[in-house]
């Protein structure tokens, strides 16, 4: 019998131009290089210019993974966009993106999940095709983070940075195995308890202001080691797996002390997880695609390995998904 499944075919990212060095922060803002390299492992991050909106990081993004995946822009007919810092409040970054693009079937839309937006988006795009109500889909993490952040509070400004990474999913039907290429499986999880450990001071609705992040670090962190490990046995479990099966870790760029943790978790040793932390910072919605689209692009990740993402944000919102990267053989 065979099965509908997603195959991920072509990543692709962007990276505004602007550089924004540690030292450069220290002048602002009372840290040092050496804190935040200590702390977290970041060491840059690039800043979107001004002007220079999330639709536009989204778009460059798009259309390299599509030349990656040899699809044309005529042939998806869905594309979801992964953000936090919207264009505007209203419409859908998405439909901006779809405009953009020319492309003119199928449906656009924003899904909101801060940190975690990636991996949900992508769980939407893979359950949409394996409902058969699409055949191609664009899933896209796009943020201009660094537009919501208080520039003089220190404990959250020196963590994020801008970028958009974009992912093509193309209906396939395969024998449903693990060994079988495409999206072995999705795991989401939310719990709005926690909400106030992480949030926007402001929005539409509540203040009419956009917000700064506020965050109280050190209960992320905990949540993240703990909930982010969960998730990751989860899906290994659900596929019959063991985490020596898994070729790459590519995890939310949240901390480098977070992504060491989940590879001791699983005994991976660090040349098996992509972490790209020190040049990117967390770029939210867009880290796991850009780490991807960065390991494809050195030849470190090749068609037919088997991918483990992760990631969790603002919420508090987490998840996981298991994907054998790439066109079968027999495609
Ligand atoms: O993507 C969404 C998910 N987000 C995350 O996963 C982030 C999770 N949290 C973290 O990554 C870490 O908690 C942080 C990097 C945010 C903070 O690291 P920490 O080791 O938990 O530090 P801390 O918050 O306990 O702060 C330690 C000290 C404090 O000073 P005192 O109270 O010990 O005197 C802070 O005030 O470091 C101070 N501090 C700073 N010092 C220099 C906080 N931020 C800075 C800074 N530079 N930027």
């Amino acid at each position: 019998m065979s099965v509908r499944r997603s195959l991920l075919v072509g990543c692709g990212s962007y990276l505004p131009e602007r550089v924004l060095s540690n030292a450069e922060l220290a002048e602002k803002v009372d840290t040092s290089h050496e804190w935040i390299v200590q702390r977290t492992g970041i060491h840059q991050r690039h800043v979107a210019a001004e002007g220079e909106l999330t639709s536009d990081l989204a778009i460059n993004a798009s259309n390299k993974a599509l030349a990656a995946a040899g699809i044309a822009a005529r042939d998806v007919d869905l594309i979801v966009v992964a953000t936090t810092t919207p264009d505007d409040t209203f419409p859908a970054t998405a439909t901006k993106v779809q405009a953009g693009l020319g492309v003119t079937n199928g449906a656009a839309f924003d899904v909101q999940a801060v940190c975690a937006g990636f991996v949900y988006a992508l769980a939407v795009a893979d359950n949409f095709i394996k409902a058969g109500q699409c055949d191609t889909a664009l899933v896209i993490g796009a943020e201009t983070f660094t537009r919501i952040l208080d520039w003089e509070d220190r404990t959250t400004c020196v963590l994020f940075g801008d970028g958009a990474g974009a992912v093509v999913l193309k209906a396939h039907e395969g024998s449903g195995g693990v060994d079988d290429h495409g999206i072995l499986s999705t795991h989401l999880h939310s719990d709005g308890r926690e909400r106030d450990i992480l949030y926007v001071d402001g929005g539409p609705s509540s203040t009419g202001t956009t917000g700064h992040v506020r965050m109280e670090g050190k209960e992320v962190f905990k949540h993240a080691v703990s909930k982010l490990g969960g998730v990751i046995e989860e899906a290994l479990e659900a596929n019959g797996l063991n985490a020596a099966d898994v070729d790459w870790l590519v995890p939310h760029q949240a901390n480098r002390r977070i992504i060491d943790a989940m590879a001791k978790r699983m005994k991976l040793s660090s040349d098996k997880v992509v972490c790209c932390i020190e040049r990117h910072a967390n770029t939210s919605a867009a880290s796991v695609p850009l780490a991807l689209t960065e390991a494809v692009g050195d030849g470190r990740v090749k068609s037919g390995d088997l991918v483990l993402f992760e990631a969790i944000g603002g919420g508090l919102a987490w998840g996981a998904g298991l994907v054998r990267m790439g066109y079968p053989p027999s495609a």
